[in-house]
């Protein structure tokens, strides 16, 4: 399995802090953001990850991250040209990188301290068994007022639907931003369409393993979007501080 960070975009949604820099490259505690999915690349046993990010930016990635030394990984660079082609538009970037192997795909901006170990375990004995499969991971929030994909479970944890910030969520299960694709998901992104919002949308993604019924979900305890708000940058700093000091992190 090899590993995908996303870390592309515009962030106009954290503008002005990033009219100048990357979100990704924000502070949260003690780090830059991207710090937190590349060390959890490294504790899953990623040993080749590929970074894919804007043109403006690809240097600065380099000059912070370097070969990926530091974090006991080897880094790969892509830039997505269009920074607002959606999550599956830039996936594609990563099919000859993956060498017909699954990846494990982490949104740049997401923080989590849940061990994906047994759960990538679950994932290969899955495609060892069925040889297909997906899988994603849900949250449960309190609000989910339209920032996230919204999973729908039923009581035996099988997926019944996944919805695209939808107005009347289904579920209080939001959809993260960590995911394992079976090497199909490159076949099925080409038969991706535009979203409203004119993005190759991830849930779209999801929805053709889920069609199929070979999309496993997990849940998990925390995790926080840093790059949707201001508000969601300030509580991922005060909560990543504090799991930090509580040795949670
Ligand atoms: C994306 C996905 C959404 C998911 C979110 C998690 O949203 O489309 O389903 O809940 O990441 O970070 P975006 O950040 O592109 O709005």
């Amino acid at each position: 399995m090899k590993g995908v960070i996303l870390a592309g975009g515009l962030a106009t949604r954290l503008r002005p802090l990033t009219a100048v820099t990357n979100k990704h490259l924000l502070p949260v505690y003690n780090k830059p953001m991207i710090y937190y999915p590349l060390e959890m690349m490294k504790r899953v046993g990623m040993k080749e990850v590929l970074l894919i990010t804007s043109g403006g930016h690809v240097g600065d990635f380099a000059n912070l991250l370097l070969s990926g030394e530091e974090f006991g990984l080897r880094l790969y660079y892509a830039i997505q040209q269009n920074p607002t082609g959606g999550i599956a538009d830039g996936l594609k970037l990563a099919e000859e990188f993956a060498q017909k192997e699954p990846i494990l795909v982490i949104l740049g901006d997401n923080i989590f301290n849940f061990d994906l170990t047994a759960s990538i375990k679950r994932f290969e004995d899955t495609i060892a068994k069925d040889k297909k499969g997906a899988m994603v991971f849900g949250v449960h929030r309190e609000t989910l007022a339209q920032q996230y994909g919204v999973i729908e479970m039923d009581a035996g944890g099988k997926v019944i639907s996944i919805e695209e910030k939808p107005e009347k969520p289904k579920s209080d299960i939001a959809q993260t931003g960590i995911y394992v694709y079976d090497n199909r998901a490159f076949d099925f992104v080409r038969k991706l369409i535009p979203s409203a919002r004119g993005q190759l949308e991830v849930t779209d993604l999801n929805n053709m393993y889920l069609a199929e019924k070979s999309l496993l979900c997990e849940l998990i305890d925390w995790w926080v979007d840093a790059g949707t708000s201001h508000d969601e940058l300030l509580q991922a700093n005060v909560q990543v501080a504090e799991f930090v000091k509580q040795g949670k992190l």
